[in-house]
C-alpha cells in the first residue's frame, strides 16, 4: 500500500523554495550557500555541497531511503530531459541527509567518485514521485508529492579560492558537549573542559529536564543528563535513544520503535540515531515556540503555521516543548534578535541537537575530555 493513500484531502503539494549552493568561504572556510544563479554570473564552487529548502515537512525516506540520491539527477548533459531517475544521463552521484528543523535537504558529492568538474555547466533536476506507489521521489510526511519537477542550470567556477576543500560531510566535533568558547575564555582560564560552557545538545536537552527527570519523568521520558556537570548519560540511552514515543504508539505493531514504518509517524523513536527527521522529540520542539522563525512574516510565516497545524493533526500528540506556561524558552532554534544568547549552536547550518543526532545521537559525559 503506498502512502498516497494516507494523504489527506486538505494536503497540498511539496514545493521547492530555493536550492543553495556554495559560492564562496566565508573568515573561517566555511562554506557560503547562495541561490543557484542559471545567468552564471554566481558560479559555485567544484567543492561544493547543494542545499535544497522545501515549503513542507518532507517523508524521510523520500528524500533519504537509498545511499546515492535518486530523487535529484545532477548531470553535466543539458540536453536530456529528465523525468525519471532513469533518465539521468552521466549523473554526478550525491548523498542527501534531511534536517527537519529547517525542512532542508543537503546534498554532497561523495568521495571516491564522479565530482563536479571546474569550469562546467551542469543541471540539477529534482524529482517528484513518479506514481502513487513509488518509493523514491520527493513527498511530504503524510504521502503528498512534490507539485512539479524543477530543473535548474548552474556554472561552475574555473577555479576555487585556496582553501576550498570537498563538502563531503558534515564538519565533525562534539554535538554533544560542545564549549562556547567565548565563555571558556571568559569563565574557564584554561580548563578544556569546563562543563559551565557546555552549549552543545546536552545544553538543548537540559533545558528540558525540569519535568523530564528521575521520578517525575513526564510521559516515562527522563532527559536529565546530569547538569551541571552534563555527566550522566544514563537516562538518555534508557528513555530516549531508539525508543518509541509513547504518544506515537498506535496500532497494531506500536510497541517497537519503527525506522521505516508502514505510515510515517507510528511508533516512531523519541531520537533515532541518525535520523533527525524520524526523531519524535525534534517534532515535539519543532511545533512550539523555541522553533519559530521570526524572519518568516506575512505568507510564509501563516503557510508554515498551517503546515505545523498538520504535523499536530498527523501524528505530533499533546503539547509543544518546551510547554509555553515552562517561561522564557532558554534556547531558540532561530534568533529573535541579532546576537541572541539563547540561540542554539549551529553545525553547517543546522542546529546541533539536530546535528548530533545525525552524527549518531551518541551521549557522553562532559566532565572527562573529548575522546
Ligand atoms: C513543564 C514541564 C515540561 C517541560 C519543561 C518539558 N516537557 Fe516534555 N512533556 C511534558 C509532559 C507533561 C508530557 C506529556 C504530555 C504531552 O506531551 O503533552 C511531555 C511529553 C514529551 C514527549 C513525548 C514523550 C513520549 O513518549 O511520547 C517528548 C518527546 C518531550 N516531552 C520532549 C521534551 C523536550 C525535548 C523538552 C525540552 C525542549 C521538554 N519535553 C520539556 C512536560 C514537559
Amino acid at each position: 500500500m503506498g502512502e498516497a493513500s494516507y494523504q489527506r484531502a486538505d494536503s497540498p503539494p511539496v514545493q521547492l523554495l530555493e536550492a543553495r549552493a556554495t559560492t564562496s568561504l566565508d573568515q573561517n572556510y566555511q562554506p557560503v550557500r547562495t541561490p543557484l544563479d542559471p545567468s552564471g554570473a554566481i558560479p559555485v564552487l567544484s567543492t561544493a555541497s547543494i542545499v535544497l529548502k522545501f515549503d513542507r515537512f518532507l517523508l524521510p525516506r523520500s528524500v533519504g531511503g537509498a545511499a546515492l540520491a535518486d530523487f535529484v539527477c545532477l548531470s553535466g548533459d543539458l540536453a536530456a530531459e529528465v523525468r525519471t531517475p532513469a533518465d539521468c544521463v552521466n549523473p554526478i552521484p550525491l548523498a542527501a541527509t534531511y534536517n527537519p528543523v529547517q525542512r532542508e535537504v543537503i546534498l554532497r558529492q561523495v568521495e571516491g567518485m564522479q565530482g563536479l568538474v571546474p569550469g562546467s555547466r551542469y543541471a540539477l533536476t529534482v524529482l517528484g514521485p513518479v506514481d502513487e506507489d513509488a518509493p523514491s521521489g520527493v513527498r511530504a510526511f503524510d504521502g503528498a508529492p512534490l507539485r512539479d519537477n524543477v530543473r535548474i542550470e548552474f556554472t561552475v567556477a574555473a577555479t576555487n579560492p585556496p582553501q576550498a576543500t570537498p563538502e563531503f560531510r558534515m564538519p565533525g566535533g562534539d554535538f554533544y558537549c560542545q564549549r562556547d568558547l567565548e565563555c571558556v575564555m571568559e569563565k574557564c582560564d584554561d580548563d578544556p573542559v569546563c562543563t559551565m560552557c557546555v552549549r552543545g545538545a546536552a545544553y538543548v536537552l537540559f533545558s528540558c529536564a525540569g519535568c523530564h527527570i528521575d521520578g517525575n519523568a513526564s510521559a516515562g521520558l527522563n532527559l536529565n543528563v546530569g547538569a551541571p556537570l552534563f555527566n550522566n548519560v544514563a537516562p538518555l540511552l534508557e528513555t530516549a535513544i531508539g525508543r518509541a514515543a509513547h504518544q506515537t504508539q498506535v496500532g497494531e505493531h506500536a510497541h517497537l520503535a519503527e525506522q521505516t514504518p508502514e505510515r510515517f509517524g507510528r511508533a516512531m523513536p523519541i531520537i533515532d540515531p541518525n535520523n533527525p527527521g524520524n526523531s519524535y522529540l525534534l517534532y515535539k520542539i519543532i511545533i512550539g515556540e523555541n522553533a519559530i522563525d521570526p524572519s518568516l512574516t506575512g505568507e510564509a510565516a501563516e503557510q508554515l503555521r498551517e503546515e505545523i497545524e498538520r504535523l499536530r493533526a498527523a501524528f505530533v500528540m499533546g503539547v509543544p516543548m518546551p510547554p509555553p506556561e515552562w517561561g522564557i524558552p532558554q534556547f531558540r532554534f532561530f534568533p529573535e534578535k541579532p546576537d541572541d544568547p539563547t540561540l542554539t549552536q549551529y553545525v553547517d547550518g543546522m542546529d546541533i541537537l539536530s546535528a548530533w543526532i545525525l552524527a549518531g545521537a551518541v551521549p557522553r559525559d562532559c566532565s572527562m575530555p573529548a575522546p
